[in-house]
């Protein structure tokens, strides 16, 4: 058997010049656990050009959605930014991934700590109604350079209230915190930095990082994620060293292409 599914793809969404997302059909096999990853790629010259894609929607949905950056020379992104309705996509049958809820110790208080397309596997989690279960606050932080980069911001805090299953929880539970680095916004600065100073608890009135209540699953590149396990280790949470290993937190890059 194939190690990849063909799939179609069914809609494309431009965000701005360096940001798309797209949805595709859904193999009925495929089973898959929200913040998990697969391969996803396109044939070129008779050979699959795979990458690693966090998959977007929750593992209910009938369909699949992907979120990408377009790398101008990058060999997949430059390929896939094109991509219309209709085109056929390989996508890999195995998911997997650490950004598992069940790698997490009971908490309270979970972050969801991304950048750029790191935004991507949480996507899916804040539509996983177990995790409205487990905590009493969710917090998602997306940090991005610009304005426009913040992706899902509608869905996230239009659309999502309003689900029909779970939107109460979400509007009792999900604080979504975007900030900005390089143009004015409400929020700015660095997600690092907005922890070490205090300024992101203050802002949504939650104490400090407390690793007897406070859990994070985290996605962005390797010097956030650097960054990032640095302000959590000092706080004295700790990482999840491997998938199966229960930790108060995980930590996932974001697959970006160079
Ligand atoms: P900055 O503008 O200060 O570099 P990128 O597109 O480079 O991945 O960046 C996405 C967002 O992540 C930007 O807001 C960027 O801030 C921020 N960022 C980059 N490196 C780090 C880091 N080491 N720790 C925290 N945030 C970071």
């Amino acid at each position: 058997m194939a190690a990849y599914n063909t799939e179609k793809v069914l809609s494309v969404q431009h965000w701005n010049d360096s940001l798309f997302s797209f949805t595709t059909t859904r193999d009925d096999a495929l089973r898959f656990e929200n913040g998990q990853f697969v391969m996803i790629g396109l044939e070129v010259e008779g050979k699959p050009l795979m990458r690693a894609y966090s998959i977007v929607s929750p593992n209910y949905a009938e369909h699949l959605e992907f979120f990408s950056i377009k790398v101008p020379n990058g060999p997949l992104t430059s390929r896939l930014q094109h991509l219309k309705v209709g085109d056929d996509i390989l996508v890999s049958r195995k998911p997997t991934g650490t950004l598992l809820l069940s790698d997490l110790k009971p908490g309270k208080h979970l972050y969801l700590l991304s950048t750029g397309t790191g935004l991507a596997p949480f996507i899916s989690l804040i539509q996983d109604p177990e995790a409205y279960e487990q905590y009493d606050k969710i917090i998602l932080v997306h940090g991005v350079r610009r304005v426009n980069d913040l992706a899902y911001e509608d869905f996230i805090t239009k659309e999502l209230p309003n689900n029909e299953f779970f939107g109460e929880e979400v509007r009792n539970k999900l604080i979504y915190y975007p900030t900005v680095t390089r143009e004015p916004f409400k929020n700015s600065g660095r997600l690092t930095d907005l922890m070490e100073n205090g300024k992101l608890f203050a802002d949504i009135g939650l104490p400090p990082l407390n690793p007897e209540t406070d859990r994070a699953m985290l996605c962005g590149s390797p010097a956030m994620l650097e960054d990032t396990c640095r302000v959590l280790d000092a706080a004295g949470l700790k990482v999840s060293e491997r998938i199966g290993d229960v930790g108060d937190y995980v930590i996932e890059r974001a697959f970006a292409e160079k």
